[in-house]
């Protein structure tokens, strides 16, 4: 069974605690967009494990762990990743990069930081990873992937492009140094080493052998569905497809090898950076729900925003998210709440208009007001709750509800970052 796992909402739903379980019967997993801009964290045995390129799977003995070519990667965040890893005695053997994959260059870091400190409209909240200009390069063709670090013949043909056109715009648009051919060769050179034992060339003879031998694969997503730059909030969304088709792009698998995509979505929502989002709690509520789900973020340190679970964003992830079930996480955020509220429509202030699709012009949001409807809270801790029959009878009719509402299955319920605290729903 090949999976891809997906962030339903705007990242952070706890992607990384299931690729985790599941990389346990997987034999490859493939980190497929995306770059440090991921925050991804693993507990095992309350050990935690922070991934921002690496594949949650890595933890594992005798897995391949492949970073796909649809992501970037910033070399310098990718040696202290690797190195953290070594230094906690973890076996990196299986870590492997496409030569494929794009490299963030210094000026992509220094333009993402440029555009968000000086903004007066239009902020995104980055992560200031140098994600979007990386990518931006990309698809203008002028890009540099870690297999130029191999050929100095080509960089040095490359660089003699986008070196010119670079600096033209660090300089001119935003007043940033230049970068001299000499300082690139030589950083790229660095990298050159940095990547040497983990780049895999041979990839395409990997994806064969798995494909051969019928691997169980396992393609890991980073960020979420509604941060996706052609389904998201657009333009507060990053620069890359997080949806399951983007596991098709970024690995190099085509969607025959997908069997099933689970999207994983928090029992309540958060979004870190700008942008709409119609559920949002302003309040004690909010407060209580990032205080208890410790909400802040794993790559900024910023506070999330927190809201209630909104199913119109939900359906939405189901649909062009490709999701066959859900993985629903930190039901245990809630085990102390009275009344727990679900939005099922959203309402617009201005004519009372229902929607219960998902409106794409995210413009139009702040008009939008959320409809609630409001569940019993369950007062039990939930944190050691094994097996689906064990749960309150007031969660399991809130888990009833949701699939109801979502018209998918939630196959896997989380009540606590350990691996051991995840309830596998029986079909
Ligand atoms: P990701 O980016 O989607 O992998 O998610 P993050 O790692 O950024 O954020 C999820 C946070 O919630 C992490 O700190 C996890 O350890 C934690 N977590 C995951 N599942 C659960 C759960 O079911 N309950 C609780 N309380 N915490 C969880
Ligand atoms: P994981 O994989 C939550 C958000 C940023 C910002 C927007 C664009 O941990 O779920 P970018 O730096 O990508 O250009 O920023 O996307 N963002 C995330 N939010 N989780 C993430 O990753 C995110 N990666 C980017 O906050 O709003
Ligand atoms: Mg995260």
């Amino acid at each position: 069974m090949n999976r891809v796992v997906v962030g339903a909402q705007w990242g952070d739903e706890g992607k990384a605690k299931i690729t985790d379980l599941l990389a346990n019967d997987a034999d490859l997993i493939i980190r497929y967009q995306g770059g440090c801009n991921a925050g991804h964290t693993v507990v095992v045995d309350d050990k935690v494990f922070k991934f921002h390129l690496i594949p949650s799977g890595i933890l594992y003995k005798g897995k391949t762990c492949l970073i796909g070519a649809g992501t970037v990667i910033l070399p310098e965040t990718f040696e202290k990743e690797v190195q953290g890893l070594i230094a906690e005695g973890i076996d990196v053997s299986g870590l492997k990069v496409s030569p494929l994959a794009s490299i963030t260059m210094p000026y992509h870091t220094e333009v993402d930081g440029y555009s968000e400190n000086t903004a007066t409209k239009g902020k995104i909240g980055t992560t200031k990873k140098g994600i979007g200009p990386t990518y931006t390069d990309k698809m203008a063709r002028i890009g540099l992937k870690i297999e130029d670090l191999y050929n100095p013949e080509t960089l040095s043909e490359k660089l003699d492009v986008i070196l010119p056109l670079k600096n033209k715009t660090l300089e001119k648009v935003y007043g940033l140094e230049p970068y001299s051919k000499e300082c690139v060769t030589a950083l790229c050179e660095k990298y050159a080493e940095i990547f040497k034992p983990y780049v895999c060339f041979e990839w395409q003879e990997l994806l064969e052998k798995h494909k051969r031998d019928k691997s169980v694969v396992l393609f890991e997503g980073a960020q979420g569905v509604m941060l996706d730059v052609d389904y998201g909030t657009y333009p507060f969304v990053t620069s890359s497809n997080p949806i399951a088709g983007g596991a098709c792009t970024g690995s190099g698998y085509g969607p025959k090898m997908i069997d099933e995509v689970i999207g994983v979505a928090k029992a309540y929502v958060t979004r870190v950076g700008e942008g709409p989002f119609v559920t949002e709690l302003n309040d004690e509520v909010g407060e209580k729900i990032r205080n208890i789900g410790h909400e802040f973020g794993t790559t900024t340190g910023r506070p999330r925003r927190t809201g209630w679970f909104d199913v119109v964003t939900m359906k939405y992830a189901v649909l062009v998210g490709g999701l066959t079930s859900v993985a629903l996480t930190k039901i245990d955020v809630f085990d102390d709440f009275d009344e727990i509220k679900i939005c099922t429509a959203y309402k617009d202030t201005r004519d009372g208009k229902i929607y219960k699709s998902y409106p794409t012009n995210v413009f139009m949001h702040k008009y939008l007001e959320p409809v609630y409807e409001t569940h019993t809270g369950w007062k039990t801790n939930l944190t050691g709750v094994k097996k689906y029959s064990d749960l309150p009878q007031n969660a399991k009719n809130y888990l009833s509800r949701l699939e109801e509402l979502l018209e998918v299955p939630i196959s896997i319920v989380s009540v606590g970052p350990n691996r051991d605290q995840t309830i596998f729903k029986e079909a």
